[in-house]
């Protein structure tokens, strides 16, 4: 019985703070959201993070034409831990980036970014870039097309392209290129590339997607969000987190 008091007793002291941390942080992330006061014949939403205000443009592609709330955890996680992680002068790229909020924060934290995503979201991707980053950026960022697993030697060769972070957004939903997103990861993560991934969990199906990624990655979770169904992971090559972490502690 005391056995089980004391277990109740733990259980409120760890399980509290968890689902304060939730519901007060993903309040948090969503305050950065705002919408125009009048209607503009331009449908766009705003932003506010690392220090600027994000006017994004909608387009008319059904997933790529919103910003998704994956994206926003992880401009959070980018602005909160920009000095931890110290994103200038650091060689990013991001996949599937949709209107670009995210490759427009780390622009604007510092980094080197390449957007990528579809040929047919390039237009407004390299619209939103621009029109947020345009003299506010150290590096201006690039928005270059990557349909996952197609050409990626020829367009990103191994020998050439090196990035210190891969950034990637709710990019595992029900879609039939799953095979080609893993390819893709692995084409561009060198053994000191850092993942920062922002996982929406929606059906087992693509649920899975995260075992085969852990078959190749390791995986830390950075932000767990049970309300919004959202992890955030840091990732790299297998066993080159023990490495990186042991090259710190010397
Ligand atoms: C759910 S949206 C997320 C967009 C953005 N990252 C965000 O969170 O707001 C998924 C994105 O993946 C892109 N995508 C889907 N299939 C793709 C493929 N085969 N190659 C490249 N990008 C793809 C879509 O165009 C879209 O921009």
């Amino acid at each position: 019985e005391n056995r089980r008091v004391s277990f109740e007793v733990h259980r409120e002291i760890y399980v509290e703070p968890r689902e304060k941390e939730d519901e007060q942080i993903v309040a948090e992330i969503m305050r950065r959201r705002f919408f125009p006061a009048v209607i503009t014949h331009k449908a766009w939403e705003g932003f506010h993070f690392a220090g600027h205000e994000i006017r994004i443009t909608e387009a008319t592609d059904c997933y790529g034409a919103v910003v998704w709330p994956s994206a926003l955890v992880l401009c959070y996680f980018l602005e909160t831990h920009s000095k931890q992680y110290n994103f200038v002068d650091k060689n990013v790229i991001e996949i599937g980036a949709g209107t670009g909020l995210v490759s427009i924060v780390a622009s604007l934290l510092g980094a080197r970014v390449t957007a990528t995503d579809l040929p047919e979201l390039l237009g407004n991707l390299q619209h939103n870039v621009l029109q947020n980053t345009k003299l506010k950026c150290k590096h201006q960022p690039c928005a270059k097309e990557l349909s996952w697993g197609i050409d990626l030697e020829k367009n990103f060769p191994r020998t050439s392209c090196h990035f210190d972070y891969i950034m990637a957004a709710d990019v595992v939903y029900h879609h039939p290129f799953l095979d080609e997103l893993l390819l893709t990861f692995d084409h561009l993560c060198k053994n000191d590339t850092v993942i920062l991934w922002a996982m929406k969990f929606r059906l087992d199906k693509e649920n899975q997607f995260v075992g085969r990624f852990q078959a190749l990655f390791d995986l830390e979770v950075i932000f767990n969000f049970p309300s919004l169904n959202i992890t955030l992971y840091k990732a790299m090559r297998k066993n080159q987190m023990k490495v990186r972490h042991s090259k710190l502690a010397v």
